[in-house]
This record gives structure tokens, C-alpha cells and sequence, in this order.
């Protein structure tokens, strides 16, 4: 079976989507897929990459970086009728023959938002994970919201700036914030890995929050602080009229103080400062619960292959949905690994249960 990793990407996510794809490069079963490694630059373009997986990994100094490339260098309107084309060094195009699944191990904006799957689509190539709909529902904290409240799921209460708006009445928006209470989360609508997101308690920081958020995408959604735990859950599943199913949950517990949430930094740099507990130390009936809301979660925004879901469940038991990601951080060490992991699927399994769902 021939398989196509895409990593790297346009969006602010392009390193951790490198570092996804080293995971993946570990561990995929050799003998059963002929992998093609293709990076996306910044700029977007496609080029075949190194397939050594220590070349793709974060390590304390080193970010890892699809550089541009003179030769071998593959379009960006480039996947034609199940074949890749790439441009050798006397700029003739090339093809790299069928390919039978495209594994889009991208993160954020032009990649894990529909775009590529319309790419994808377009070109009649059988790729791993949701589709266009999905993606870009789940790429879009505020239409994200919009579907799952409507379809009756627990969200937190949030505000949106559309772009213009914030800099045309700052007053009034201040005070459309406040009603939501102290904290707010400050969010890029369409972003990941919590870059641009700030925690605001005092609103004299809003301006500078909403500027942040902005620099990311000019769309802004503020939401209510929600006190309560944050748990995580990994879907799999959901093609071919079968449901989805959920893994154990697990849970990110901060623990350096002075860290006021799961950001950035924690996420990839300072990964001593949070614990990922798996599974969640929860009760039997909250267990249920929490899967139960992932699945309808995964439902409701048509998701396919693979979403993890992150919840808080607040000190009364509640469980409120923080969002659904479509392509959650996926080396060996992340937690939606880990929770398949702890739920009895081995990460190289899980990456042959991804794929064959993909070519079902
Ligand atoms: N957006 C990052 C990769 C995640 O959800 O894990
Ligand atoms: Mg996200």
C-alpha cells in the first residue's frame, strides 16, 4: 500500500506537524506501507522530504523545518488522479506513481481545515481523517460551537469579534465580555496548540488580548473561564455507517505554578511543567460520561478516522466541550496516542487502523 505523510504545512503549527510525522516515520509498519515522505514549506511548497524520523523531532535547540527546495520540488496544486506529481531537477514533472492513501499529518490552517481535503476530493485520493466539512467545522472555534450547541451539546458561553468590530467600539465590546464573567480565554477562531490564546482576569489586558488573538486570524472568539478539570478523550472510527468509539480518558494536569493554562510552552517546550495522566482518575459513571460526549461530539461535526475531544468536567460533575480536534498531536508521546495506548491499541496499530479506515 502506498502511502503519502504530509507534514510541515502554511499554518503557525508547522513544527509540531513535524514532529507528528517523526512519530509516525518510527513506527509505521514497514512491511506493509511503501512510504513517501512530502513536506509543505511556510510558503507552501511540496517537496519530497527525509525520511529519518530524528530529523523531525523537537529536541531542546532544534525545531524542525521544511526547508524550500531548488530541485524536487512538488507543486502545490499537485495531487492529480491518485498520482503525486514532483518536479525533478530539470524542472520535468514527475510522477510518483499511485498512491493509494495520503496520511495528512497537518496541523492548523491549510491542512487540518478542509482546504487540503478539498484538494484531496478534487483529485480522488483516499486520505486518513474527517473530511471537508468536518474539518473545517472543527477548525472554526465559532461555528464549531454553533454546531455542537445546536445539536445539544454542553459548551461554554462565548462572544465572537468578526474582524473590524473590536477596533470600531473597544467599550462596548469590554462590556460585552464582562457579562461573561471573569476569566475569559481569548482566542484566534482559527488557530491551534493555543497560539494567540491568552487567559485575561483583569479587563484592562483585553485590548492586548484581542490584538494577540488577532495576529493569528483576524476573526476573535472570547469564552467564559470554565472551573473545572481538563480532560481529553480519542475517538476512532466513524466510516462506512459504523460509530465511532472512544478511548479511556485522560487527563492535563498543570503543574508548575505560575503557569496559568495549558499553552503553548507547556504543550512542546516545557513539558515538565504538565503531567498527561492516563487514564483520568475519575469515577466509573463520569468515565461514561465523558465518552459518551466525545462520540456525540465526533457525531455532530461529521468527523471520520480520528478526532480527540477535550472536555472540562467542573467540580458538580458537568461535562462541557472545550473543542474537538480533527488532527490532535500524534507522536507516540501525545495523548491521543496514549489514550489508545492505555486503551489496548499500540501506536503502530492505531497508525494501520487510521489507514485502513482511509482505503475501507
Ligand atoms: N492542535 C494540536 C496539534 C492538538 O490539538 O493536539
Ligand atoms: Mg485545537
Amino acid at each position: 500500500v502506498r502511502v503519502v505523510l504530509l507534514f510541515g504545512g502554511r499554518s503557525g503549527e508547522h513544527v509540531i506537524s513535524c514532529a507528528t510525522a517523526a512519530g509516525v516515520l518510527r513506527s509505521i509498519d514497514r512491511t506493509r506501507f511503501d512510504v513517501t515522505p512530502v513536506g509543505i514549506t511556510r510558503d507552501g511548497q511540496w517537496v519530497l522530504a527525509d525520511d529519518d524520523p530524528d530529523r523531525w523531532t523537537i529536541r531542546e535547540g532544534h525545531l524542525p523545518e521544511v526547508e524550500p527546495s531548488t530541485h524536487e520540488v512538488i507543486l502545490p496544486l499537485s495531487v492529480d488522479q491518485r498520482a503525486v506529481r514532483v518536479l525533478a531537477q530539470d524542472d520535468v514533472p514527475r510522477v510518483l506513481g499511485d498512491v493509494d492513501v495520503v496520511f495528512p499529518l497537518l496541523h492548523g490552517p491549510f491542512g487540518e481545515d478542509g482546504t487540503l481535503q478539498g484538494l484531496l476530493e478534487m483529485a480522488d485520493v483516499r486520505y486518513v481523517g474527517a473530511g471537508v466539512l468536518a474539518s473545517a467545522v472543527g477548525m472554526d472555534k465559532h461555528f464549531m460551537k454553533l454546531v455542537l450547541a445546536g445539536q445539544g451539546l454542553p459548551i461554554s458561553p462565548f462572544t465572537v469579534i468578526r474582524p473590524g468590530e473590536w477596533e470600531a467600539n473597544p467599550q462596548a465590546w469590554t462590556e460585552s465580555v464582562a457579562h461573561l464573567g471573569l476569566p475569559v480565554f481569548v482566542k484566534p477562531a482559527r488557530a491551534g496548540s493555543s497560539l494567540g490564546i491568552s487567559r485575561v482576569s483583569d479587563l484592562a489586558d483585553l485590548p492586548a488580548a484581542i490584538a494577540e488573538a488577532q495576529r493569528h486570524d483576524p476573526k476573535v472568539i472570547v469564552e467564559a473561564g470554565v472551573v473545572g478539570r481538563e480532560i481529553e478523550c480519542a475517538v476512532l472510527g466513524g466510516r462506512g455507517g459504523s460509530r465511532p468509539r472512544a478511548s479511556l480518558p485522560g487527563e492535563i494536569v498543570v503543574t508548575a505554578d505560575g503557569r496559568d493554562f495549558y499553552d503553548f510552552e507547556a504543550k512542546y517546550l516545557a513539558e515538565q511543567d504538565v503531567a498527561l495522566s492516563c487514564p483520568a482518575d475519575l469515577p466509573p459513571e463520569l468515565v461514561e460520561e465523558v465518552r459518551d460526549v466525545a462520540v456525540r461530539t465526533f457525531e455532530a461535526v461529521g468527523a471520520e478516522g480520528l478526532s480527540r475531544v477535550d472536555v472540562f468536567v467542573t467540580d458538580g460533575g458537568d461535562v462541557v466541550v472545550n473543542e474537538i480536534n480533527t488532527m490532535p498531536g500524534f507522536t507516540q508521546f501525545s495523548m491521543y496516542p496514549r489514550m489508545w495506548e492505555r486503551t489496548g491499541l499500540s501506536y503502530p496499530d492505531l497508525i494501520t487502523e487510521l489507514l485502513e479506515l482511509a482505503l475501507e
